[in-house]
């Protein structure tokens, strides 16, 4: 955490909460959310379906929306896709790319993340990119190779003058959804390490690009997390789906 930085504490919902659930989350979680918000963007990101439902009821709280995924082309035969400004058109403020869970079932490649960023930049969407490792690749010593992979192919069309307003997300992905949280060595390590990567494109951007860490992110272990120093704020799964762990979560990411 810097002071250069504001921080940012997202909720990745996935494939979870029917519209009705949602407005059931918003209204555990709205009561509490404006003060916390005036220290640290705080995004959630429902599934699609709930997204108009849930930015308008977070209007007025200061909480930003996001998706969980985007086209980046306009329109077009793409089935089951849906585009920038659609989600604009429905109140989203960002969204989540190449999540792990995109590129591991759904074929999401860094080819497609590499027009997607920049995309998302110019609709006005605050794009939130997800890098990280498997297990074997840790243990193989591929972390650096694999996030440095990521980083270069994923930004690559981004103008260094924007870098710095992509959000990035670190997931080591065997640390997604299993109660394995990377201890705070491997957190502050690999997220210094997209830093400099970052800062191979543009030094300023390095110091002012939001670095987040993701992966089994809980109320007990999200202070340890982002008092990191180059840790920027958190991207939560599971512990988001509930709003007193959630609100939890992002008052620890206060300065
Ligand atoms: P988790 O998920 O917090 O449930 O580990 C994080 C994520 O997938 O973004």
């Amino acid at each position: 955490m810097s002071a250069e930085r504001r921080p940012l504490v997202a909720a990745n919902w996935k494939m979870n909460k029917t519209t009705g659930e949602a407005q059931e989350f918003m209204r555990g979680f709205l009561p509490g959310a404006a003060a916390v918000a005036e220290d640290v963007d705080v995004v959630l990101c429902p599934p699609f379906t709930a997204l108009r439902t849930v930015a308008q009821m977070a209007q007025g709280a200061g909480v930003r929306v996001g998706a969980q995924n985007m086209h980046e082309e306009d329109a077009g035969a793409f089935t089951g896709e849906v585009s920038a400004p659609m989600l604009l058109e429905l109140g989203a403020d960002a969204v989540v790319l190449g999540h792990s869970e995109r590129r591991q079932h759904f074929g999401e490649t860094d080819a497609a993340l590499a027009r997607k960023v920049p995309k998302a930049l110019d609709a006005g969407l605050l794009p939130i990119l997800c890098v990280g490792e498997t297990e074997e690749e840790r243990e193989a010593g591929e972390t650096e190779r694999k996030l440095r992979h990521q980083v270069q192919s994923d930004l690559a069309a981004v103008d260094a003058g924007r870098l710095a307003e992509v959000v990035i997300a670190y997931e080591p992905i065997w640390a997604i959804g299993t109660g394995k949280t990377a201890t705070p060595g491997q957190a502050q390590a690999a997220i210094a390490f997209v830093r400099a990567l970052v800062g191979d494109r543009d030094q300023g951007a390095a110091r002012s690009v939001r670095i987040l860490y993701g992966g089994s992110v809980d109320p007990g272990n999200a202070a340890e997390l982002m008092a990191l120093e180059d840790v920027d704020g958190a991207l939560v799964g599971g512990a988001s789906l509930d709003p007193e762990r959630f609100l939890s979560i992002a008052a620890a990411a206060r300065p």
